[in-house]
């Protein structure tokens, strides 16, 4: 396999905040409950008529624009979201339209909260096989669509929005790509999932009228799984290549809850200077979490070229992902 590196990133969220004492006006909450339980202070909300492909499209554009190159050099997207514009085309496919990718192919990812850490390893792989040489993988989600504002158990946790990085192969001494420890434990499916509007539970009425298009969580079940996994397979992940946490720079986990973040941090030895936890400004953005938290960590100059980072997610599935980079630019 050849030498894999990110190149550039970009994020967008759109501008319209929800804060939670907005919350404890639509249900019975608090900021305070909802600070001290997820860490979360605030999140943003799409604009009724902006779907997930517009906040993808912005993201993408900021990381080509960052890498200084053009949407035709671009060979593939890997659209990451559980939010897709349809459930058919893919919305990589109108992502591909908009942003004038004419020689890309592409698809979209659905792994829930793992899908970015999944879509990583898949460009890894893409770019690394020698077969395409510039992959963006854009984690985008509109959460705000499938979150039930009835249920003050799930309404505070999401928001809105995307990130975005560009995949290329690296130089003689770019070594981007260290390694990556993916895996499913599918008897978790049913704690946490959207349960109609497939082919199981296609839409009726009766499905509108139960509430079943929303976002359906059992909270406990997933943080009991999130704080264990999460940890557990960085630590394998580590292991497996010799480092130990301390030579980690910075852990970019997916943002869920600040409790789950530094549970892990904690389980894996990991000071939590070196975690990045910015939910508290945007909530779980699902696919976007770590790509959002990556910009903003390279953006405000806590990532050098060289530096260690892990990106680890725990997300519904159960889907578990942990990748290994150094950062070269
Ligand atoms: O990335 C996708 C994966 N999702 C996650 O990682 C989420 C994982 N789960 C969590 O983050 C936490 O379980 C939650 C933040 C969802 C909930 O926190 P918790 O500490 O597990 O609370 P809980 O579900 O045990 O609920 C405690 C109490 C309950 O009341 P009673 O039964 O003790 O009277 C809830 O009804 O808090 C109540 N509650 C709320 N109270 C005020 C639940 N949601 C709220 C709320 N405001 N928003």
């Amino acid at each position: 396999m050849r030498n894999v590196k990110i190149s550039a990133v970009g994020a967008w969220v759109p501008p319209r905040v929800l804060t939670n004492d907005d919350l404890a006006r639509m249900v019975d909450t608090s900021n305070e409950w909802i600070l001290e339980r997820t860490g979360i202070e605030q999140r943003h909300i799409a604009d009724p008529e902006v779907a997930t492909s517009d906040l993808a499209l912005e993201a993408a554009k900021a990381a080509l624009e960052q890498r200084g190159t053009t949407a035709e050099d671009v060979d593939a997207i890997i659209l990451c979201t559980v939010t897709p514009d349809h459930m058919f085309p893919s919305t990589a496919c109108i992502v591909q339209h908009k942003l004038g990718a004419k020689r890309a192919w592409g698809f979209d990812l659905i792994a829930a909260c793992s899908s970015f850490v999944y879509g990583l390893t898949t460009a890894a792989h893409l770019v690394g096989g020698g077969t395409h040489k510039k992959v963006l993988v854009i984690g985008a989600d509109t959460m705000s669509r499938i979150i039930d504002y009835q249920d003050r158990a799930t309404c505070v946790l999401f928001g809105d929005g995307a990130g975005a990085f560009l995949i290329e192969p690296g130089g003689d001494d770019e070594q981007g790509f260290i390694g990556f420890r993916n895996e499913i434990d599918g008897s978790g499916a049913e704690v946490l999932r959207m349960p109609a509007g497939g082919s199981r539970m296609p839409p009726s009425h009766e499905t509108v009228d139960k509430r079943l298009h929303f976002v359906h969580q059992e909270g406990q079940a997933v943080f009991k799984f999130a704080v264990k996994r999460m940890g557990e397979i960085s630590a394998q992940l580590l292991a497996q290549h010799d480092l130990k946490p301390e030579q980690v720079k910075l852990m970019i986990p997916h943002q869920a809850n600040r409790r789950i973040i530094l549970a892990c941090a904690d389980r894996l030895g990991m000071p939590h200077e070196n975690v990045l936890i910015n939910i508290e400004r945007f909530g779980n953005t699902t696919a976007g979490t770590i790509p959002i938290a990556t910009n903003e960590a390279y953006a405000t100059g806590r990532l050098h070229k060289g530096d260690i980072v892990l990106f680890a997610a725990v997300g519904a599935g159960f889907t578990v992902g942990a990748n290994l980079w150094r950062w070269m630019f």
